[in-house]
């Protein structure tokens, strides 16, 4: 399996062990975790759901990062080209990596949505927008936004030309630079938050809601009916976090010197990005409490939430807005980079196409794509594809969403660890984890977690879900 070190680094290479972690960390962290975490939470009730995805995150976010990148790092190529050089050609798995890239294309459809709403709420602080505006003002302002068709395809098309623009820059010159600067200011700004929220809003309110367990929530609807759906949004929300189950990974590993102990690596990538959401997620709900609000308020939450902070702090709440919502952006867009990469290198590496137009191909494909949740809170709001757990119907970017996160990921996630566990040749696999001194014990604990019980936890959760909200009945 091994490559002349002179063929590996034409491709591409990270300068350092430390850029890697940097660098996918910065896949990691973005608007899942600030975002996303708090929404669903908040929709699932809090506690339980929090404390089953902290176990989501151990038992299957952290092996299958280990597992994408030690597959990405022996095969060196993107998730079809992995899937099918370690395979040996095999038709099935090459699938699997096709489907990696599916999952690519349909995230960052909508996330580019979700980024320009952080691009719209930097210019509202930059324009003073709130001056003098009170709660539900300031609330009714993320609905206002939401409904303007041409505000929304504006911030899409921004976010996604700037991000099919730093793509077609390469590996390295695109992502490096910036990442080491911007994310440990992001950290500070959300830090910053964190304090003011335990010490201005309802600091025992929030921790109590987020981490005292309601175990009935996690598994019954409102009428009191089972349904796997909590917990399965808890799963995917650790693949959606961890950047997990669309090869993105794989992808970032090929790119990572030999030297590296993955283990490692990717437990500080899994430290850090769990940090960053419980961060998120406890600075809005003790803002939340304090403005007595109900923690459901949907995919609206942060964007509801934050600037009631940032008003009630004054001038200085207005500078921190607006670093805040920068930083959150450039955050959004060094995940959105990680999404589109994976579509290019697989341009590049199988269709033989040149980057930039590789980069154009997936760029512009999955901008059109975009437009459909750019327009579902407004001129397609009568439209929707899924039902909540509670029947509801839901739009299409929130149903995109769930197709990603519910289905696409752990799908893709299951087959990546079912791969390596029983297909991968044992000698490359061992000696790929225990490069860079890896742990003997740690490779039989992670070997026998991916073998036996990420694969299998996924896949009940899968047929589970699938069974109950795609109608099928079978265990009725
Ligand atoms: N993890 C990113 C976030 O939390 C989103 C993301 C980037 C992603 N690349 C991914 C999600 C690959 C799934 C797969 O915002």
């Amino acid at each position: 399996m091994s490559q002349p070190r002179g063929e590996i680094e034409k491709r591409g290479l990270w300068s350092s062990g430390l850029m890697f972690i940097l660098a996918a960390a910065g896949s990691a962290i973005g608007l899942g975790n600030v975002w996303r975490f708090p929404y669903i939470t908040g929709t699932y009730g809090g506690g339980a759901f929090v404390i089953f995805y902290l176990g989501c995150v151990l038992v299957v976010g952290y092996p299958l990062l280990v597992t994408e990148v030690v597959i990405g790092r022996s095969a060196r190529k993107n998730p079809v080209g992995a899937f099918k050089t370690l395979s040996r050609e095999n038709k099935f798995w090459t699938l699997v990596g096709f489907l990696g890239i599916l999952s690519g294309f349909v995230i960052l459809s909508y996330y580019s949505v979700i980024a320009g709403w952080t691009l719209d709420y930097f210019v509202k602080f930059v324009t003073n927008d709130f001056a003098g505006k009170g709660r539900d003002e300031i609330i009714s302002a993320f609905n206002q936004m939401i409904s303007d068709p041409a505000r929304q395809l504006t911030w899409h098309s921004i976010f996604m030309g700037a991000t099919i623009g730093i793509v077609i820059f390469g590996i390295k010159e695109g992502l490096e630079r910036w990442i080491e600067i911007l994310m440990p200011l992001l950290f500070l700004s959300l830090l910053i938050l964190l304090v003011y929220g335990l010490v201005r809003g309802d600091a025992v309110g929030a921790l109590r809601f987020l981490f005292e367990p309601d175990w009935k929530k996690l598994v019954l609807t409102k009428s009191g009916e089972f349904t796997p759906r909590p917990m399965m949004e808890a799963m995917g929300q650790a693949f959606f976090s961890l950047s997990l189950g669309m090869g993105a990974m794989i992808t970032y590993g090929s790119y990572l010197g030999d030297e590296v102990r993955i283990s490692r690596a990717s437990a500080m990538i899994v430290f850090l990005d769990t940090l960053i959401a419980l961060v998120a997620g406890i600075a809005i709900y003790t803002i939340l409490f304090a403005n007595k609000l109900a923690p459901a308020q949907g995919p609206g939450l942060t964007f509801k939430v934050l600037p009631l902070a940032f008003v009630q702090m004054g001038g200085v709440g207005r500078v921190l807005a607006i670093c805040f919502f920068l930083l959150l952006a450039f955050a959004a867009l060094t995940s959105a980079i990680s999404l589109l990469e994976v579509v290019t290198a697989f341009f590049i590496d199988d269709l033989k196409l040149s980057r930039r137009w590789a980069t154009l191909l997936g760029g512009v494909g999955i901008y059109l794509l975009g437009i459909f949740s750019a327009l579902s809170y407004n001129l397609l709001k009568g439209v929707h594809i899924f039902r909540d757990k509670d029947g509801n119907p839901m739009p299409v970017l929130d149903s995109l969403d769930l197709l990603a996160t519910n289905y696409l990921l752990p799908i893709g996630g299951f087959f990546i660890a079912f791969f390596l566990g029983w297909f991968m040749d044992k000698v490359e696999k061992k000696r790929q984890f225990l490069e860079g001194k890896g742990s003997e014990r740690l490779y039989k604990i992670w070997h026998f977690l991916i073998r036996y019980i990420t694969p299998v936890l996924v896949f009940i959760l899968l047929v589970f879900e699938i069974d109950k909200h795609l109608g099928l009945g079978i265990f009725e």
